[in-house]
């Protein structure tokens, strides 16, 4: 099987853990794209009736196409369920998330959820985080200062950038990508990134998802974490 055909397997099978009359948070990425088409086929065909919180312009845009109801985060009481992408995800079901520069709003939108699932493909699985460059979501106002700092500690800061612009987010942010090659004690570096001024979010999603469906050459693998 191809990648992205591992993506549709588990973007299929997640769909299974919706239930009618579920609040869902929907995440972003190609993987997560599937799953919204496939819950579209649902809400449209068999006409359950869900609300999906959005943690991105693309997603809600291609959700509202589908037919799902979208509503803000801020306009829901509660998140029963998160469905999303993620970029690596390690032996502890620790992950890096922001690969599609999305990061601030799916942390936002799963510390809100009571259940947080996502759904990669096998590639993603990895013994430790840091391979795949840690997203940073930074203020542009002093953010080459701020790069600097970042380069003192280390951390391997680049910014991210697409036809010679700044990539932004849709907080209208920039991207900074850390290339750490291996990051030996997430919580630490967490902690240190949350202590910087400039940064409003970093990727690493530590202790936070519940469920990882890994899709295999022979069919997608449901871990409970
Ligand atoms: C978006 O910023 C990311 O956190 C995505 O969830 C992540 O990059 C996974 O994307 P793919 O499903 O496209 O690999």
């Amino acid at each position: 099987m191809t990648q992205d055909e591992l993506k549709q397997l588990v973007g299929k099978a997640a769909v299974d853990f919706i239930e009618d009359g579920m609040i869902v948070g929907l995440g972003t990425g190609s993987t997560v794209k599937y799953m919204v088409d496939y819950l579209g086929e649902r809400v449209q065909k068999d006409g359950i009736n869900i609300v999906g919180v959005s943690t991105s312009k693309r997603t809600a845009e291609q959700a509202t196409n589908l037919g799902i109801t979208i509503k803000d985060v801020d306009e829901v009481d509660h998140i029963d369920l998160t469905i999303d992408g993620a970029d690596q995800i390690d032996k502890n079901f620790q992950g890096i998330k922001g690969g599609g520069a999305a990061h601030l709003w799916e942390k936002i939108v799963a510390i809100n959820s009571r259940r947080n699932m996502w759904i990669v493909d096998e590639s993603k699985m990895a013994d430790e985080l840091g391979s795949f460059p840690l997203p940073l979501e930074v203020i542009p106002y002093g953010s080459k200062q701020l790069l600097k700092r970042l380069d003192a500690k280390g951390y391997h800061p680049e910014f991210r950038m697409a036809n010679g612009e700044h990539v932004l987010t849709d907080s209208k942010n920039y991207v900074i990508d850390l290339h750490m090659g291996k990051i030996e004690d997430p919580h630490a570096l967490a902690a240190d990134l949350d202590s910087m001024t400039g940064i409003v979010e970093h990727g690493l999603f530590l202790d936070l998802v519940n469920t990882v469906i890994v899709g295999r050459e022979d069919g997608p693998e449901v871990l409970q974490a």
